[in-house]
């Protein structure tokens, strides 16, 4: 039989083998090394300089085939990349090779069909789909069906399509962040949203009003969003997709209404769910279906988010507040989710993230997270045992995931990281049943170690399992008899083989015999024995096989292949039993992050000083020594102090004018108040030293300039936009910060503008810090009977301007902005034109500050 060859190995990492050249591709190459010289241990580099020598000669209509099949599915799925299994390779033709030659730096050729052609070798799969898939691509893999009768044609099936939202592979996702796909679906004054994150198995549904749709899909912030391509129009998509770089997605798939059932049985409810919530849903069903083939990832009984119940935080007051991300740079660095994740698991910052999102509403539920943080408060010693166990963690839900698809790579260690994991969930659990309070029982009884199959999982899989099941060597000696024999047999192989070779060095006297085949130096002569067969000559050596020989060759290549299976069927076997303990290990894991959540608050409480919150159900808002959380971080870092402020906004004085000069603290202090009632909402200690707090329905900002030139919106009108969208929406129950309304236009109509907006602020009765420049607008405060006047202060002295950042009662008059100008290096002549007009600067005395401070 001779292998007519496409690809030619220009390098072999183990000795020649001129005969191999003749082989089909690397990996066939590989198996046919091994066969031949019988050696399994013997290390080979796969070669991994492949080049296309030649036309593959045979017979053109099963080559056909390939290309037929590749040109159909790419009408399927025009917008896809397709990456379709040829041998050893991924092939990928026509206009699409060059696309994907330039994205992965690869080279472009003519393939045998006449083609544009490339490809990549299955094994560097991962770092080529890491590339692709970074570069915004969706593909759809085309597999070989690896079991086929003999003597018949290769088939190839679609067995996964990839896209930003169905990623599961570790290395492809941010192991602190959910990478979210969302279906939108109309409904007649809405939306109907549904949201998962396959790599967990989260799902969420809910149906929105018409304008929340941009805030929810900044809160959800999906990398993919799926829906009926007529609502890619809409100005609320268009702009999330440009500004978040999310993809669209729209895949024809039959709409089988019975999926819900289908996946969650009696546990799913649809009378609970709307129209458009259980449409969304089953859109988002289908596309994980379509995408995922016949895999059945793990998807939890999809269930409400719950607007009731959690704080309303908008697309506006997440950016100004900086909670997730900063505002300069649009990363996590510096941003309030920065310094107070002290979480070690990947799980447990993800959960944080979620709970930063939606502060609670419900006094009940608070209470119980505050309690739940005392309790790891007040235990320093349980709360170092628990966080160290947590510390050996690896995400619980991500392995599962992975294994219940099964992919190609890392089956067997994510199987060996649920086991180590769980075996730290179990230790977690006696600590927290051992500790005299029935929270943390609570918490304990809610981990379900399976210990059974640790047991089992551990007497199994060796201590380093290779990547891949089908490398084999994963199970462990003495957990299967059956495979022990095998292994057995295998091994008395190796010492026949190695007796035989032993026993022909001896008849052939001064003649050197070489592994499982005989060699001799050519200036020896040629073996005169015909037991001897000539096998070729290698360098300078001749190469013999025997009968003997070749009768173990084979029983030793049959065995090998016997042990895989047996490794893979008990491979099998083991991952069966993992997934069907599906639902105790995703429970598991998500207590796992929740006590990671609480730990770490519990830290951050104790490394940074805060204190427990005293929730109300009623109108107060005291907060003692309050503090920036991350300016405080930022100063404590480069040895600077942080200036602590109180703040009373109870229904007495529920209304505070914020005036002092520019770099007074004035943003600071309005920003810290709104961050210390969404903490306290959140269930976290506060930077303060004492906090009393009525629940507060909404936190609304209306902070700095922010352009939206793309959407053909000056800073004025975008703040105008956000500032009517807070006059409209606010209740008495709600928190309203605003800095500077009113500054970007003419000082007369800003004036007039901040003027009517306090008016009607007031008139909502909501708790408000509204700073502003605008000193006069105090004489229209002061007719307000629940309101106050607060100012940050300022020091000019002989040194110069000296800033307090204290806040104290009273209005602050002067802007000190020459001084500052001054500070800011700004050319001389500037000021001295600026205080030639006069208009500023001139009643400037030292040692003003007025005004008495708020404790
Ligand atoms: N309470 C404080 N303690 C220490 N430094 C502060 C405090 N408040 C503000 N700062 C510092 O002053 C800078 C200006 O504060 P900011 O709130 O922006 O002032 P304003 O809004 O009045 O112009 C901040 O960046 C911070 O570094
Ligand atoms: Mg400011």
């Amino acid at each position: 039989m001779r292998i007519l060859s496409r690809f030619v190995i220009f390098r072999l990492g183990a000795r020649g083998y001129a005969n191999v050249v003749e082989t089909y591709a690397p990996q066939t190459v590989l198996k046919k090394i091994r066969r031949i010289q019988l050696q399994p241990e013997t290390p080979i580099e796969c070669p991994d300089k492949v080049e296309i020598l030649c036309e593959k000669k045979t017979d053109s209509k099963r080559v056909s085939l390939v290309l037929e099949q590749y040109r159909e599915l790419q009408l399927k799925y025009p917008k896809h990349i397709i990456l379709m299994q040829v041998g050893d390779f991924f092939e990928i033709f026509d206009n699409a090779a060059k696309n994907v030659s330039q994205v992965l730096d690869i080279g472009l050729c003519e393939s045998r069909y006449g083609t544009t052609m490339t490809g990549f070798p299955l094994r560097t799969m991962d770092t080529y789909l890491d590339r692709l898939v970074r570069a915004g691509s969706s593909l759809v893999l085309v597999e070989q069906q690896e079991a086929r009768p003999p003597n018949t044609a290769i088939t190839r099936r679609v067995t996964r399509i990839i896209t930003p939202g169905t990623i599961t592979e570790e290395n492809l996702l941010d192991s602190g962040t959910n990478n979210f796909m969302l279906s939108v679906e109309e409904s007649a004054d809405g939306y109907g949203l549904a949201w998962i994150d396959l790599s967990t198995g989260y799902f969420r549904i809910l149906e929105i009003e018409g304008k929340e749709l941009y805030n929810e899909l900044v809160r959800i912030n999906p990398i993919e969003i799926i829906s009926a391509p007529n609502l890619w129009k809409l100005e609320e998509m268009d702009r999330f997709v440009k500004n978040h770089r999310a993809v669209l997605s729209d895949l024809e798939f039959p709409k089988d209404s019975a999926a819900f059932v289908k996946l969650f049985g009696s546990d799913f409810n649809d009378t609970t769910f709307t129209a458009s919530e259980l449409a969304a849903g089953l859109r988002l069903l289908n596309y994980v279906t379509a995408t995922q083939m016949e895999k059945r990832p793990y998807i939890e009984c999809p269930q409400r988010h719950s607007q009731q119940d959690s704080v309303r935080l908008d697309a506006a007051a997440l950016r100004a507040l900086e909670i997730l991300r900063n505002n300069s740079t649009n990363t996590k660095e510096n941003s309030l989710l920065d310094v107070i994740d002290e979480t070690c698991t990947a799980a447990g910052s993800r959960l944080l993230i979620q709970r930063l999102q939606t502060p609670l509403l419900k006094m009940a539920e608070i209470d119980r997270r505050l309690d739940q943080l005392a309790l790891f408060y007040e235990r320093e010693e349980l709360l170092t045992d628990i966080r160290s166990f947590l510390k050996k963690c690896k995400d619980l839900e991500r392995c599962f995931q992975r294994l219940a698809l099964n992919r190609s790579t890392g089956g067997p260690r994510d199987m060996q990281a649920i086991q180590q994991t769980l075996k730290q969930a179990c230790e977690i659990q006696q600590r927290l049943c051992a500790v005299d309070a029935l929270l943390a029982a609570d918490l304990g009884h809610r981990i379900d170690s399976c210990l059974q199959l640790i047991d089992e999982l551990e007497r199994a899989i060796v201590d380093s399992p290779p990547s891949k099941a089908s490398d084999g060597s994963l199970i462990r000696t003495g957990y299967s008899a059956a495979l022990d024999e095998l292994r057995g047999e295998s091994v008395s192989l190796e010492s026949r083989c190695a007796a035989l070779v032993e026993q022909y060095r001896k008849e052939t006297i001064n003649r050197k015999t070489l592994g499982w085949f005989v060699e001799v130096n050519r200036s020896e002569g040629k073996l005169e024995s015909d037991r001897f067969v000539l096998d070729g000559q290698i360098d300078k050596k001749y190469r013999y096989r025997t009968d003997e020989l070749n009768g173990l060759n084979r029983d030793f290549a049959m065995g090998g292949e016997e042990i895989l299976k047996e490794e893979m069927r008990i491979y099998e076997e083991l991952r069966g039993k993992v997934i069907g303990a599906g639902d105790k290990i995703m429970a598991t894991a998500r207590t796992l992050a929740e006590l990671d959540v609480i730990a770490s608050n519990a830290l951050l409480a104790k490394k940074r000083g805060f204190t427990r919150p005293l929730l109300k159900d009623n109108f107060e808002f005291t907060v003692e020594n309050g503090r920036h959380p991350v300016v405080e971080h930022k100063h404590a870092d480069v040895g600077r102090s942080f200036v602590h402020n109180s703040c009373d906004l109870g229904p007495s004085k529920r209304f505070a004018l914020v005036t002092g000069p520019n770099m007074g603290g004035k943003s600071t202090f309005l920003r810290q108040n709104a961050l210390i009632a969404i903490m306290a909402q959140c269930g976290m200690y506060v930077p303060a030293d004492r906090a009393v707090l009525g629940l507060v329905d909404a936190v609304y900002t209306r902070i700095g300039a922010s352009d939206d030139l793309s959407r053909d919106r000056s800073t004025f009108m975008v703040e105008m936009i956000e500032t009517a969208n807070i006059l409209n929406q606010a209740s008495p129950q709600s928190l309203v910060i605003m800095d500077e309304v009113g500054r970007g236009t003419a000082a007369k109509e800003g004036y007039s503008l901040a003027w009517g907006i306090c008016k009607y602020l007031y008139s909502k009765g909501c708790r408000t810090l509204f700073a502003t420049h605008y000193s006069d607008l105090s004489k229209l405060v002061t007719t307000f009977p629940h309101s106050q006047c607060l100012m940050s202060a300022a020091r000019l002295d002989a040194d110069g301007l000296y800033f307090l950042h204290q806040i104290f009662k009273g209005v602050a008059t002067k802007s000190h902005a020459i001084e500052i100008a001054k500070l800011a290096g700004m050319p001389k002549e500037v000021l001295i034109y600026a205080l030639e007009v006069g208009a500023i600067g001139e009643s400037e005395k030292p040692g003003e500050s007025g005004g008495s401070r708020v404790s």
